[in-house]
Protein backbone atom coordinates (compact mmCIF):
# COMPACT_ATOMS: atom_id res chain seq x y z
CA UNK A 1 0.00 0.00 0.00
CA UNK A 2 1.45 3.52 -1.01
CA UNK A 3 1.08 5.60 2.14
CA UNK A 4 2.70 8.12 4.12
CA UNK A 5 3.35 7.26 7.67
CA UNK A 6 5.18 9.86 10.25
CA UNK A 7 5.81 10.57 13.72
CA UNK A 8 5.04 9.58 17.39
CA UNK A 9 2.30 7.61 18.90
CA UNK A 10 -0.67 7.68 19.22
CA UNK A 11 -1.22 6.79 15.71
CA UNK A 12 -3.80 9.16 13.87
CA UNK A 13 -5.13 7.16 10.31
CA UNK A 14 -6.06 10.04 7.86
CA UNK A 15 -8.56 8.64 4.87
CA UNK A 16 -8.57 11.02 2.25
CA UNK A 17 -12.05 11.52 0.12
CA UNK A 18 -12.96 10.81 -3.87
CA UNK A 19 -11.54 11.33 -5.90
CA UNK A 20 -8.07 12.51 -4.14
CA UNK A 21 -5.34 10.90 -2.17
CA UNK A 22 -2.88 11.20 0.71
CA UNK A 23 -1.65 14.42 -0.25
CA UNK A 24 -4.77 15.89 0.67
CA UNK A 25 -3.60 15.42 4.54
CA UNK A 26 -0.07 17.33 4.06
CA UNK A 27 -0.89 20.25 6.33
CA UNK A 28 -2.31 17.77 9.00
CA UNK A 29 0.60 15.41 8.70
CA UNK A 30 2.74 18.06 9.60
CA UNK A 31 0.96 19.44 11.93
CA UNK A 32 0.05 16.38 14.36
CA UNK A 33 4.65 15.10 13.52
CA UNK A 34 5.07 18.56 15.19
CA UNK A 35 2.78 18.29 18.00
CA UNK A 36 4.29 14.55 18.49
CA UNK A 37 1.28 12.43 17.11
CA UNK A 38 1.85 9.27 14.45
CA UNK A 39 0.09 9.86 11.13
CA UNK A 40 -0.90 7.55 8.88
CA UNK A 41 -2.23 8.39 5.37
CA UNK A 42 -2.97 5.30 3.22
CA UNK A 43 -4.01 5.60 -0.81
CA UNK A 44 -7.19 4.48 -1.29
CA UNK A 45 -7.45 4.96 -4.89
CA UNK A 46 -4.80 2.42 -7.19
CA UNK A 47 -2.95 2.84 -9.61
CA UNK A 48 -0.73 4.48 -8.52
CA UNK A 49 3.07 4.34 -8.31
CA UNK A 50 4.48 0.93 -7.33
CA UNK A 51 1.91 -0.82 -4.95
CA UNK A 52 -1.59 -0.15 -4.65
CA UNK A 53 -4.34 -0.78 -1.94
CA UNK A 54 -6.59 -1.42 -4.57
CA UNK A 55 -6.60 -3.54 -7.23
CA UNK A 56 -7.57 -1.51 -10.67
CA UNK A 57 -8.46 -4.29 -12.54
CA UNK A 58 -11.20 -4.79 -10.20
CA UNK A 59 -14.40 -2.98 -11.62
CA UNK A 60 -15.34 -2.52 -7.92
CA UNK A 61 -13.78 -1.29 -5.08
CA UNK A 62 -15.77 -1.91 -1.84
CA UNK A 63 -15.50 0.06 1.35
CA UNK A 64 -15.34 -3.41 2.91
CA UNK A 65 -12.14 -3.60 1.02
CA UNK A 66 -10.65 -0.35 1.67
CA UNK A 67 -11.44 -0.77 5.12
CA UNK A 68 -9.65 -4.21 4.73
CA UNK A 69 -6.61 -2.68 3.73
CA UNK A 70 -6.10 -0.37 6.33
CA UNK A 71 -6.10 -2.94 8.60
CA UNK A 72 -3.64 -5.14 7.17
CA UNK A 73 -1.25 -1.69 6.86
CA UNK A 74 -1.75 -1.45 10.49
CA UNK A 75 -0.54 -4.83 11.21
CA UNK A 76 2.35 -4.18 8.78
CA UNK A 77 3.18 -1.28 11.15
CA UNK A 78 2.00 -2.99 14.36
CA UNK A 79 -0.31 -0.25 15.17
CA UNK A 80 -3.01 -2.41 17.24
CA UNK A 81 -5.80 0.63 17.78
CA UNK A 82 -5.50 4.46 16.20
CA UNK A 83 -7.48 7.52 15.89
CA UNK A 84 -9.80 7.05 12.70
CA UNK A 85 -10.16 10.04 10.96
CA UNK A 86 -11.91 10.06 7.48
CA UNK A 87 -12.90 12.52 5.32
CA UNK A 88 -16.14 12.25 2.50
CA UNK A 89 -14.63 8.59 1.37
CA UNK A 90 -12.45 8.15 4.27
CA UNK A 91 -15.56 8.87 6.32
CA UNK A 92 -17.66 6.10 4.74
CA UNK A 93 -14.32 4.20 4.90
CA UNK A 94 -14.30 5.08 8.90
CA UNK A 95 -17.43 3.74 9.50
CA UNK A 96 -16.79 0.75 7.79
CA UNK A 97 -13.77 -0.22 9.49
CA UNK A 98 -15.56 0.79 12.79
CA UNK A 99 -17.86 -2.05 11.74
CA UNK A 100 -15.34 -4.46 11.13
CA UNK A 101 -12.61 -3.79 13.95
CA UNK A 102 -14.58 -1.81 16.53
CA UNK A 103 -11.58 -2.92 18.83
CA UNK A 104 -9.12 -1.01 17.03
CA UNK A 105 -10.59 2.54 17.12
CA UNK A 106 -9.32 4.51 19.66
CA UNK A 107 -11.20 7.45 18.46
CA UNK A 108 -13.55 8.46 15.11
CA UNK A 109 -13.18 11.94 13.57
CA UNK A 110 -15.68 12.26 10.72
CA UNK A 111 -15.79 15.05 8.16
CA UNK A 112 -17.71 15.58 5.56
CA UNK A 113 -19.54 12.46 5.64
CA UNK A 114 -22.60 11.06 6.10
CA UNK A 115 -24.29 7.48 7.51
CA UNK A 116 -27.19 6.80 5.38
CA UNK A 117 -26.06 4.12 2.52
CA UNK A 118 -27.18 5.95 -1.18
CA UNK A 119 -30.79 6.05 -2.60
CA UNK A 120 -31.84 5.43 -6.27
CA UNK A 121 -31.11 8.78 -7.78
CA UNK A 122 -27.35 8.86 -6.03
CA UNK A 123 -26.58 5.62 -7.38
CA UNK A 124 -27.80 6.63 -10.50
CA UNK A 125 -25.54 10.15 -10.61
CA UNK A 126 -22.64 7.67 -9.60
CA UNK A 127 -22.97 5.06 -12.46
CA UNK A 128 -23.30 8.36 -15.11
CA UNK A 129 -20.08 9.85 -13.56
CA UNK A 130 -18.13 6.49 -14.54
CA UNK A 131 -19.77 6.60 -17.89
CA UNK A 132 -18.48 9.93 -18.27
CA UNK A 133 -15.05 9.39 -16.76
CA UNK A 134 -14.58 6.70 -18.85
CA UNK A 135 -15.54 8.52 -21.97
CA UNK A 136 -13.93 11.70 -20.85
CA UNK A 137 -11.20 10.78 -18.89
CA UNK A 138 -11.28 12.44 -14.94
CA UNK A 139 -10.79 15.99 -16.99
CA UNK A 140 -14.29 15.93 -17.85
CA UNK A 141 -15.54 15.83 -13.93
CA UNK A 142 -12.72 18.23 -12.74
CA UNK A 143 -13.89 22.10 -13.45
CA UNK A 144 -17.34 20.92 -12.61
CA UNK A 145 -16.24 18.56 -9.13
CA UNK A 146 -13.99 21.89 -7.82
CA UNK A 147 -17.11 24.48 -7.74
CA UNK A 148 -18.82 22.16 -4.96
CA UNK A 149 -15.69 21.01 -3.50
CA UNK A 150 -14.68 24.32 -2.25
CA UNK A 151 -16.14 27.51 -0.78
CA UNK A 152 -16.91 30.85 -2.56
CA UNK A 153 -14.13 32.60 -0.56
CA UNK A 154 -11.59 29.44 -1.57
CA UNK A 155 -12.32 29.45 -5.02
CA UNK A 156 -11.92 33.36 -4.74
CA UNK A 157 -9.11 34.29 -2.70
CA UNK A 158 -7.29 31.25 -2.30
CA UNK A 159 -6.02 29.95 -5.76
CA UNK A 160 -2.95 27.53 -4.51
CA UNK A 161 -5.53 25.21 -2.97
CA UNK A 162 -8.02 25.59 -6.49
CA UNK A 163 -4.57 24.90 -8.40
CA UNK A 164 -3.99 21.68 -5.77
CA UNK A 165 -7.17 20.35 -5.52
CA UNK A 166 -7.62 20.46 -9.41
CA UNK A 167 -4.19 18.25 -9.62
CA UNK A 168 -4.82 15.95 -7.61
CA UNK A 169 -7.93 15.50 -8.95
CA UNK A 170 -6.81 15.07 -12.70
CA UNK A 171 -3.80 12.80 -11.27
CA UNK A 172 -6.79 10.45 -10.27
CA UNK A 173 -6.89 7.22 -12.47
CA UNK A 174 -9.88 6.87 -14.41
CA UNK A 175 -10.51 3.15 -13.62
CA UNK A 176 -9.32 3.92 -10.00
CA UNK A 177 -12.06 6.27 -9.29
CA UNK A 178 -14.50 4.65 -11.12
CA UNK A 179 -13.99 1.61 -8.88
CA UNK A 180 -14.31 3.27 -5.91
CA UNK A 181 -17.66 5.03 -7.34
CA UNK A 182 -19.10 1.64 -7.72
CA UNK A 183 -18.07 0.54 -4.17
CA UNK A 184 -19.61 4.19 -2.68
CA UNK A 185 -23.18 3.05 -4.47
CA UNK A 186 -22.75 -0.53 -2.90
CA UNK A 187 -21.41 0.64 0.81
CA UNK A 188 -23.90 -0.19 3.71
CA UNK A 189 -25.87 2.15 5.29
CA UNK A 190 -24.43 3.13 8.82
CA UNK A 191 -27.03 4.95 10.42
CA UNK A 192 -28.54 1.79 12.82
CA UNK A 193 -24.82 1.80 14.01
CA UNK A 194 -24.44 5.29 15.12
CA UNK A 195 -26.22 4.82 18.29
CA UNK A 196 -23.62 1.93 18.75
CA UNK A 197 -20.61 4.09 18.92
CA UNK A 198 -18.71 3.77 22.14
CA UNK A 199 -15.64 6.08 21.24
CA UNK A 200 -14.51 9.43 21.45
CA UNK A 201 -16.34 11.01 18.06
CA UNK A 202 -15.57 14.54 16.75
CA UNK A 203 -17.90 15.83 13.37
CA UNK A 204 -16.45 18.18 11.32
CA UNK A 205 -18.41 19.97 8.29
CA UNK A 206 -17.78 22.99 6.29
CA UNK A 207 -20.52 25.60 6.70
CA UNK A 208 -20.88 25.80 2.48
CA UNK A 209 -20.80 21.76 2.02
CA UNK A 210 -23.23 21.60 -1.13
CA UNK A 211 -22.03 17.66 -1.13
CA UNK A 212 -22.29 16.46 2.82
CA UNK A 213 -24.20 19.49 4.38
CA UNK A 214 -24.56 20.31 7.81
CA UNK A 215 -27.74 18.16 8.35
CA UNK A 216 -25.44 14.97 7.20
CA UNK A 217 -23.19 15.90 10.49
CA UNK A 218 -26.13 17.38 12.52
CA UNK A 219 -28.00 13.57 11.83
CA UNK A 220 -24.37 12.03 13.07
CA UNK A 221 -23.99 14.33 16.46
CA UNK A 222 -27.52 13.79 17.55
CA UNK A 223 -26.65 10.24 17.24
CA UNK A 224 -23.30 9.74 18.48
CA UNK A 225 -23.40 9.32 22.10
CA UNK A 226 -21.01 12.50 23.40
CA UNK A 227 -19.85 13.87 20.08
CA UNK A 228 -18.62 17.25 19.04
CA UNK A 229 -19.56 18.69 16.24
CA UNK A 230 -16.99 21.67 14.26
CA UNK A 231 -18.65 23.66 11.67
CA UNK A 232 -16.13 25.02 9.75
CA UNK A 233 -16.48 28.67 8.31
CA UNK A 234 -15.96 30.02 4.93
CA UNK A 235 -15.39 26.31 3.78
CA UNK A 236 -17.15 24.01 1.78
CA UNK A 237 -16.68 20.10 1.18
CA UNK A 238 -12.37 19.82 1.81
CA UNK A 239 -12.50 21.53 5.21
CA UNK A 240 -9.16 19.93 6.11
CA UNK A 241 -7.63 21.92 2.73
CA UNK A 242 -9.58 25.55 3.02
CA UNK A 243 -9.14 26.53 6.68
CA UNK A 244 -6.40 23.81 7.87
CA UNK A 245 -6.01 25.94 10.53
CA UNK A 246 -9.09 25.32 12.10
CA UNK A 247 -9.17 22.06 11.09
CA UNK A 248 -5.84 21.68 12.95
CA UNK A 249 -7.28 23.17 16.30
CA UNK A 250 -10.47 20.82 15.96
CA UNK A 251 -8.07 17.90 15.80
CA UNK A 252 -5.65 18.64 18.23
CA UNK A 253 -8.19 19.81 20.96
CA UNK A 254 -9.85 16.60 19.75
CA UNK A 255 -6.72 14.17 20.41
CA UNK A 256 -5.22 16.40 23.70
CA UNK A 257 -8.37 15.16 25.75
CA UNK A 258 -7.77 11.39 24.80
CA UNK A 259 -5.51 10.43 26.98
C1 LIG B 1 -15.89 12.39 -1.51
O1 LIG B 1 -15.49 13.56 -1.41
O2 LIG B 1 -15.23 11.45 -1.04
C2 LIG B 1 -17.16 12.08 -2.25
O3 LIG B 1 -17.85 13.26 -2.51
C3 LIG B 1 -18.03 11.13 -1.48
C4 LIG B 1 -19.28 10.76 -2.22
O4 LIG B 1 -19.33 10.87 -3.44
O5 LIG B 1 -20.22 10.30 -1.57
Amino acid sequence: MVQTDTGKQPPVILLHGYPFDRSMWSEQIDFLNAHGYRAVAPDLLGPNETVTLIDASQTISTMTEMAGGVAASMDDLKIDEAVICGLSMGGYVAFEFMHLFPERVRALILAGTRAPADNELEKQGRSEQVEQMLAEGIRGIAEGSLRKLLSRRTLAEKPEVVARLREMILRADPQGAAAAQRGMATRRDYTAGLATIDVPTLVIVGREDPIRPIADAEFMHERIRGSSLEIVEDAAHMTNMEQPEEFNLALLNFLKVLH
